[in-house]
């Protein structure tokens, strides 16, 4: 794998055209403009944030930044802040260090994973090793908090509160279902947890440091879980892509670790011979993969489980979370604001990266 870096994250958030398909057409067109120039802002705030130590730990933490990403949850943040007061300091400020806190976790995340690919780059422990790795994560979650101290109490009690979901979440999927757990529901809890957390963090913080009113944190922190969880779900069926150009990683990544995906628990609970046999064959190569097979032996199984119906199950999972997530925002007033949000989490299940 080549890593050719785009130029800027922003560049590349742009090629994915996340926020023009969510605010397309003239009714949200002035949003679009409102989004896209906070977007610009919260860009610039990273780039400053990121550059503040000695040059190694300034490379380290802007690498994974300069590779890309969606930027999906500053765009919630900016989105949720326009029922208040709209985008004030306090919004950038908190949009992001939401957005450090989700790269942070990247970097961790890809040495618990083993995951070589990141963004369409090799990932951070590919390059320096898992150490430095470790620690850029460790930086980029006290840049955050520093951050988050800037705007006031609220906002560090928000930040950590949603860190140790997240790490609790991580750690969950980590140590895996115990005895009488349901696994799907374990999962399902793993994904409001890891994921869901700093989405639904994102939709708050617009609300809080926009000053708007109190009555609309509950639905917006329940509709990013939500969203979250059909993001996370939507995920495991990019998982299983096999167009590793488009989502920036190798399809599988995570089944071959040994890491459980909504797909592959679906197909533990299929009682025909095909699925069994796919399932055993699954769990034999991952077991070889630990002892030091090359990952390719699970290729056909991954392309088999792709094309199983337990995929299209996942996706459809996916989408009911995101109507119940649309369902959660019916006390936000009409308007913009609220059809945006809808609009948001459609094209969270319809992405393909
Ligand atoms: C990836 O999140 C990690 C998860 C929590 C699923 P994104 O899909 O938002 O990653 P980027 O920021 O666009 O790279
Ligand atoms: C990432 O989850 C969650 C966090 C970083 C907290 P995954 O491991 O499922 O996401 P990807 O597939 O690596 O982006
Ligand atoms: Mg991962
Ligand atoms: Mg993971």
């Amino acid at each position: 794998m080549t890593a050719s870096l785009p130029a800027s994250g922003a560049r590349l958030s742009a090629q994915l055209g996340l926020t023009e398909r969510v605010l397309a057409g003239p009714r949200l067109r002035k949003l679009l403009g409102i989004v896209e120039d906070g977007l610009d802002t919260v860009e610039q705030s990273l780039a400053r944030e990121l550059k503040v130590t000695d040059a190694l730990a300034d490379a380290t933490t802007r690498y994974l930044y300069e590779a890309g990403g969606k930027r999906v949850r500053p765009m919630l943040t900016l989105l949720t802040a326009q029922l208040g007061r709209g985008i004030t300091d306090h919004v950038i400020a908190g949009a992001t260090a939401l957005e450090m806190t989700h790269l942070g976790s990247l970097y961790h995340d890809d040495v618990m994973d083993g995951a070589d690919v990141r963004r369409g780059v090799p990932s951070a422990h590919a390059v320096w090793g898992n150490n430095v790795a470790i620690l850029t994560g460790d930086l980029l979650f006290s840049r955050a908090s520093q951050l988050m101290a800037q705007i006031g109490e609220r906002a560090i009690r928000l930040q950590a509160d949603t860190f140790e979901r997240l790490v609790l979440g991580q750690m969950h999927e980590t140590v895996g279902a115990q005895a009488g757990d349901d696994p799907v529901e374990f999962y399902l809890q793993v994904l409001a947890d890891k994921t869901g957390s700093l989405i639904a963090a994102s939709a708050q913080a617009g609300v809080l440091f926009s000053d708007a009113p109190d009555e609309y944190v509950q639905p917006v922190l329940e509709y990013g879980e939500k969203v979250g969880i059909a993001f996370q779900l939507l995920d495991d069926v990019i998982d299983l892509s096999a167009d590793a150009a488009e989502t920036g990683k190798v399809p599988g990544t995570d089944l071959r670790a040994g890491v459980p995906t909504m797909p592959y628990l679906l197909l533990g609970r299929e009682s025909d011979a095909a699925s069994q046999g796919l399932k055993a064959a699954i769990d034999d190569g991952v077991a070889r993969i630990a002892d030091g097979a090359d990952p390719a032996i699970l290729d056909g199984a991954m392309a088999q489980l792709r094309d199983h119906d337990v995929t299209e199950q996942t996706r459809r999972q996916a989408y009911e979370w995101a109507d119940a997530a649309v369902a959660a925002i019916d006390p936000l007033p009409d308007g913009v604001v609220h059809d945006a949000l809808v609009r948001l989490s459609h094209v969270i299940v319809d992405r393909s990266s």
